[in-house]
């Protein structure tokens, strides 16, 4: 019996432990920066008091009948029976009715505010959901990039959600966007345009990921949002919108450039899944590389962008990443040192 209760209480102590953990979680719902998670919190938070308390209620009602009605030595049989209460019947349904009411009428209307398409000076996005990377289009910016969203602050962001693959496969599972200090979140349907508006109040990196099980690397689908200043988000599209810069012949990176491209007859598997803007790859079954070097994270923003991080993945990427898309070309050291010379050189 005592080491029941030891067990117990060490239980609850460990839940209250592992719950201080969380204090500073990079996608805390509760920390919203920007007027549609605002929304969000401001329903969550009366909706979780009324919740708690009317878990205190019941359950200590619970609790107080059966301290109070408990088999005591000496008593014969079960205590005096009541059968109906007009009054107390009418009470305990009425009153849970209007609570109801009064959590679903706000519910509602939250969802409603937050899916009208905004209007005014808006920014829109299109994100495909990919097994397992995000890809971030602009289409009114004519930019395409993967992983890392850019954002100006004070600005709503009109996201329209595709799970569109460009391999066979690829695009047949549902997944879910979600930043949790942004929007809420929203599934990616295959054949579908889903929508979620976000918006950040200031500048900053904030943390998503996927938030549907959509196969193996699932959970190393994750996202960062970059909100910038209006000026320094402008700055970054003019570069994005730029052409890939070409090296300089003869160079290390230029003989990644060509093994990326198949010019000399070795390697060209690259331009069959990957774009470059500028150059005759255009293919969309895997992330746009035009401007790869000014990201700080890649494939699903599993790995931080450094040249080591970059040649582990190219010498095996479904070992880096179950289920990869991408196969293991087991291409040499050299070759990968050229390659990842020339990706890092795509500022
Ligand atoms: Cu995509 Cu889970």
């Amino acid at each position: 019996m005592r080491n029941k209760v030891r067990l117990v209480l060490g239980l609850i102590a460990m839940t209250v432990v592992l719950a201080a953990c969380a204090q500073n979680a990079s996608q805390d719902s509760l920390k919203p920066a920007g007027p549609y998670a605002e929304k969000i919190h401001a329903l969550f938070t009366p909706v979780f008091w009324i919740a708690a308390a009317i878990f205190f209620i019941v359950e200590g009602g619970i609790v107080f009948l059966l301290i109070r009605y408990r088999h005591r030595k000496g008593r014969a049989g079960i205590p005096p029976q009541i059968h109906g209460n007009n009054r107390l019947e009418i009470a305990w349904t009425i009153l849970p009715a209007l609570i109801l009411v009064g959590v679903a009428v706000p519910t509602v209307s939250t969802i409603w505010d937050l899916s009208k398409q905004p209007r005014g000076d808006v920014l829109n996005v299109t994100v495909k959901g990919h097994q397992w990377w995000w890809e971030f289009d602009y289409p009114d910016l004519n930019v395409s990039t993967a992983n890392e969203l850019h954002i100006p602050t004070g600005r709503p962001v009109y996201v329209s959600l595709d799970s569109v693959g460009g391999l066979i496969g690829d695009g047949e599972v549902i997944h879910s966007f979600w930043v949790p200090e942004l929007a809420g979140k929203q599934d990616v349907v295959p054949a579908r345009t889903n929508h979620v508006t976000l918006e950040a109040d200031r500048p900053g990196t904030y943390y998503g990921q996927c938030a549907e099980f959509c196969g193996l690397s699932h959970a190393n689908m994750r996202l960062r949002v970059i909100a910038q200043s209006p000026a320094d988000f402008d700055a970054w599209v003019s570069a994005q919108q730029q052409d890939a810069v070409t090296p300089q012949a003869g160079s290390v990176a230029a003989a990644g450039m060509d093994f990326f491209f198949g010019t000399n007859g070795l390697g060209g598997q690259c331009i069959a899944c990957h774009a470059i803007q500028g150059t005759k790859a255009s293919a969309i079954a895997a992330p746009n590389l035009t401007h790869f070097a000014s990201r700080d994270c890649f494939a699903g923003c599993m790995f931080s962008n450094t040249s080591e991080q970059v040649a582990a993945w190219l010498r095996n990427p479904p070992a880096r990443k179950p289920g990869s898309w991408m196969p293991n070309f087991h291409l040499s050291e050299e070759q990968i040192n050229a390659l990842v010379t020339y990706l890092e050189s795509l500022k």
